[in-house]
Parts: structure tokens; sequence; C-alpha cells
């Protein structure tokens, strides 16, 4: 898989970002465990804490499409380099990974970065 056509579709999504009140535009782009790519971005609400972010946008559309395991989530803000998940994203992330921890790429100065997933939420809360 190349990272760099994640993030570069994870770009493109976030470009309809409806972020009016952070002006903060996330997109993100989800592989299923099918193969399958699914993106999503943030979008606001004028009772700001129904705001959905960006990642969570993307696994909802994964989900929809019968996936029931995540295996990359790539991250784009055009507000910030290397954006990465909430705590809240985190734990959504969580329920859909892999135990080995799954890969999540940001975008570094030259390129990609990557991070397993477990460095960003070690002892994970699971069922
Ligand atoms: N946001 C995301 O979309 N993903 C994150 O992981 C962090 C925050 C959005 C939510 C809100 O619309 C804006 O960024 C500022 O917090």
């Amino acid at each position: 898989m190349d990272y760099q056509i994640l993030l570069d579709k994870a770009k493109e999504v976030s470009k309809n970002s409806y972020s009016p009140y952070s002006r903060f535009a996330v997109g993100a782009c989800v592989v299923g465990a099918s193969g399958n790519i699914y993106e999503g971005c943030n979008f606001e609400n004028s009772s700001y804490g129904l705001t959905i972010c960006a990642e969570r946008n993307a696994i909802g559309s994964a989900i929809a499409a019968g996936e029931k395991e995540i295996t990359a989530v790539a991250i784009y803000s055009p507000n910030s380099k290397d954006c990465l998940p909430c705590g809240a994203c985190r734990q959504v992330i969580s329920d859909f990974s892999s135990k080995e921890g799954i890969d999540i790429i940001t975008e570094g100065e030259n390129g990609p970065i990557v991070r397993n997933f477990n460095e960003l939420l070690p002892e994970r809360f699971r069922l």
C-alpha cells in the first residue's frame, strides 16, 4: 500500500470539511480489511459538541460498507502537519484495529510518517 496515495486522498477529502467554527479542516482515509478505501472529513455543528471528526466519519463509511476491521488510517489537515487523531478517535479506531496495532499515517516534512496505533493508545480498553 502506497501511503502517499492514502495521504493524497485524505488531503482531497479535507477540502470538503465543514468547519466554520474552528476553521480547522481535517480529512481521513481508512483502509478496510477488504483492501477498500473509505474517506471522511470533519463536520461541525452549531451545537459544537456534536462535531464529528474526520477519522470517525471515515470509519463510519467503512462500517456501513460492511468492513469489520481496519488496517490503516491516514490523516491530513491543511492547518497542521503531522495531525494526529484526538483521544475520542483513538478509542473508536481501537475497536476496529488488531491487537498488534495498525498503521497511522500523517504528513511529515519529507513524506508520510507511519506510527503503530499501539504507540498512540497503549494499554487500551477492550471488552
Ligand atoms: N478534528 C478531527 O477531525 N480529527 C481529530 O482527530 C482532531 C480534531 C476536528 C474536530 C473539529 O472540527 C476540528 O478538528 C477542531 O477541533
